[in-house]
């Protein structure tokens, strides 16, 4: 039996979790704990990097204890710590990973840096659909940093495929959810609000990048098109003044906000779908996986479900949005093929998950 200590603070999450590889090669998650600083961040209407890394000191230590005791282990039964190196806010992966450190050097056990992408990938290694797994796949990896389309050929063998030309998507949401007054992290605010809205009352344009970027994002239009629509319109000669009735949220009486969040998440769902699709054709997918924040959405799991014969899989939804356990499962990868980091492992903010 391996045990693997995971340890995640790239960003507003501070999480830390056990996971545990039977002989059989099965993962399960005996702790999972996260302790959002999502109330702080609503305030601010998204993440403050300084205020972030001061929160994660202030808890990382609470967390880990929590994630031990659930899991009831002792720490002398761990088999490595794994940590998020990156990408991420440097002041906050600094954290983690010092934490990390001293819990290796303290315990003596190896360390393990993981790249936070790669852990949004074998977030999928936790679901019911672990034993289905199959190369090669191509996984859509969609959060608030990240669009990216990902050729799985093999364990931790990956090809990037495409990925966003601007926003990420999970930012355009969050940013379209801040204009309509629904609150922070606008995902599940959109998808909730969307639930009661008509798809079709606006139609706003899908950014089509043709066949010269096939696999390739945009979402700035369209972030863009759903303020133009909204927003009131400046008095005769004043400059338009997006930004500071963004951060009002005043919108045009006219508005319908549940429409308006229906008719962006049916237009932003299209524009994840089609280059999913043709990649996974090209490429001969198994099936296509879905992983990171975004891919919580249960209308694109149904869209795109709906539009290939291909399974779809898609990690437990509380492990979609940024956890440890995924750090430990990816870290369990790492450490069943021999990788191991010394203490002078450093954060790297801007780490990708397929080196150029
Ligand atoms: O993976 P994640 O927790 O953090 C990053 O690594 O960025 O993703 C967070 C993002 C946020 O932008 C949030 O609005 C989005 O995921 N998100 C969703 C949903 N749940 C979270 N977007 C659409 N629909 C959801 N249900
Ligand atoms: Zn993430």
């Amino acid at each position: 039996m391996t045990l693997i200590f995971g340890i995640e603070t790239s960003c507003d999450e501070t999480a830390a979790a056990v996971v545990e590889a039977t002989a059989d090669g099965k993962l399960h998650v005996r702790a999972n704990i996260v302790a959002s600083q999502v109330e702080m961040h609503r305030k601010y209407g998204g993440v403050f990097p300084e205020v972030a890394a001061r929160m994660h000191v202030e808890t990382i230590h609470a967390v880990a204890r929590e994630a031990l005791a659930v899991a009831a282990v002792e720490p002398a039964a761990l088999s490595a710590i794994a940590v998020t190196k990156g990408p991420g806010l440097a002041g906050s992966l600094l954290v983690g990973v010092n934490f990390a450190k001293g819990l290796a050097l303290a315990w003596e056990k190896p360390l393990i840096g993981v790249n936070h992408l790669e852990g949004h990938l074998y977030s999928l290694w936790l679901s019911e659909h672990a034993d289905l797994l199959r190369f090669p796949a191509v996984c859509l990896l969609i959060s608030g940093g990240h669009t990216e389309l990902i050729l799985v050929r093999a364990y931790r063998d990956y090809a990037l495929l495409g990925s966003t030309l601007d926003d990420a998507v999970g930012e355009a949401f969050d940013k379209v959810a801040r204009v309509l007054g629904l609150g922070y992290p606008g995902g599940p605010a959109i998808e909730r609000a969307a639930r009661e809205g008509n798809p079709s009352a606006y139609a706003f344009a899908r950014a089509d990048l043709g066949e010269e970027r096939p696999y390739a994002f945009s979402f700035s239009g369209i972030k863009t098109a759903v303020m133009r629509a909204v927003q009131p319109q400046p008095a005769h000669g004043k400059r338009a003044r997006g930004e500071e009735s963004l951060r009002e949220g005043r919108l045009r009486p006219d508005v319908n906000i549940a429409d308006v969040a229906a008719s962006f998440q049916a237009a932003v769902v299209e524009m994840l779908i089609a280059p999913t699709l043709r990649a996974a054709e090209s490429y001969g997918a198994t099936a296509i996986w879905l992983a990171g924040g975004v891919s919580a959405n249960k209308y694109l799991r149904q869209q795109l479900s709906a539009r290939t014969q291909l399974p779809v899989y898609a990690p437990p939804l509380p492990l979609c949005t940024d956890n440890a356990a995924m750090i430990a499962a990816a870290g369990y990868f790492r450490y069943a093929a021999g990788q191991r980091d010394s203490l002078a492992l450093d954060v790297l903010p801007m780490l990708p998950l397929v080196s150029p």
